[in-house]
């Protein structure tokens, strides 16, 4: 195989990212569009190229001469739709969060074993070389014994933006709010940086918006490692971005936005190294983000098929930071830590 031939399904607002990551991907190529609402499907068509369009995935699996699929469709749905590609023999490109409740996490990832398919998930933020840096650091002992780690994750969402959908803010399909949907990518980062955690207690609730699930959110966590950290996610303040603070007894790493903002790590120069990419924060608008990190992991899904080796960030990986959000929530629910597996 010399190039992997790609459907979209899903023609909303995170699609293009997708259909520019597939079209930049000289392994890859751009066959197929669906979406239950056609005229979405066809304007994404008549922008990238004129693939077929359909609005019915199930056909488009079964007639288009696809190998992969790039799942864009509302986060509840990702486990059906990825189940029904596999069962036709396609690998899948999943957005993120992976799904939002753990069965329907550990029936994807089982279908995708059945059929021998590839499942990669979206974290673009993961392929900016900056955080691999910290990670490394912290791994290698370099902030001493670690004390903290924190992200705060400040974002503003309109109640504009939750109504340009039905499935925006509901636990049905939207599976939570300011951390399911936006915070999910810096949570992801934090568990992957600090390892896995032990205990959350937390506090959960929609202070402004008009939405079933939280605006606003406030956790404390203990690691497994011993350390402590918190988490706070909102999409009701203004004028913020998300900050990571780590902290060892022995140095400190500071992330704002997309920009080291301290290091101060022994024996090391203590000017921040610049080399942030910037990723874009959808701090205040969802669709401020670059393309880059979607076409690294598109690209790294074609590979992994031809190669036949696992994507980047696969689903057991993606899952991580679903636990971590579930968990958060029942405590917010029940009032009491929640420890996890
Ligand atoms: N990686 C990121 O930074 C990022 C950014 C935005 C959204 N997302 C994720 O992408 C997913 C989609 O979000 P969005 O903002 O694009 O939503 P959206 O509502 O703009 O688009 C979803 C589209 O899916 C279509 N759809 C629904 N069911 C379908 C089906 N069965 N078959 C075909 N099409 C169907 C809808 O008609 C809609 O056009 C979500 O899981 C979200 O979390 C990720």
């Amino acid at each position: 195989m010399d190039k992997v031939r790609f459907g979209i399904i899903g023609c909303g607002v995170i699609a293009p990212w997708h259909a520019r990551g597939v079209t930049s991907t000289p392994e890859a190529e751009l066959v197929a569009v669906c979406d239950v609402i056609e005229e979405r499907a066809q304007k994404l068509s008549a922008e990238f190229g004129e693939p077929a369009v359909y609005t019915d995935h199930l056909k488009m699996l079964a007639e288009a001469d696809i190998d992969a699929v790039c799942v864009c469709v509302p986060s509840g749905l990702h486990g059906p739709v990825t189940i029904d590609a596999a069962k036709h023999g396609k690998h899948v490109m999943c957005e993120k969060p992976i799904e939002i409740t753990l069965p329907k996490i550990d029936a994807m990832i089982d279908a995708c074993k059945q059929a021998n398919t590839k499942l990669g998930v979206i974290f673009q933020r993961r392929t900016a070389p900056m955080w691999t840096k910290i990670r490394n650091a912290i791994n290698d002992g370099k902030l001493g014994k670690m004390v903290l780690g924190d992200a705060y994750l400040k974002y503003y969402r309109s109640q504009d933006y939750y109504d340009s959908g039905d499935w925006r803010g509901t636990w049905e399909l939207d599976g939570g709010g300011a951390l399911m949907n936006q915070g999910v990518h810096c949570i992801d980062l934090q568990r992957w940086i600090m390892g896995p955690i032990d205990t959350v207690y937390a506090q959960a609730d929609h202070l402004v918006r008009d939405i079933e699930v939280e605006d606003t959110c406030c956790a404390v966590l203990k690691f497994k490692s011993g350390a402590f950290g918190v988490l706070q996610g909102t999409t009701s303040v203004v004028g913020m971005n998300h900050r990571l603070e780590f902290h060892g007894d022995q140095g400190t790493i500071c992330v704002d936005g997309e920009k080291i903002t301290k290091w101060k790590v022994p024996g090391q120069d203590e000017e921040p190294p610049d080399d942030a990419v910037d990723m874009g924060s959808a701090a205040s608008d969802p669709k401020a983000i670059s393309t880059e990190g979607h076409a690294i992991q598109i690209r790294d899904l074609c590979l992994a098929i031809m190669e036949d080796r696992d994507p980047m960030i696969g689903g057991d990986e993606a899952r991580k930071a679903v636990e971590v959000i579930l968990a958060i929530y029942e405590s917010a629910r029940t009032g009491q830590p929640v420890k996890m597996g």
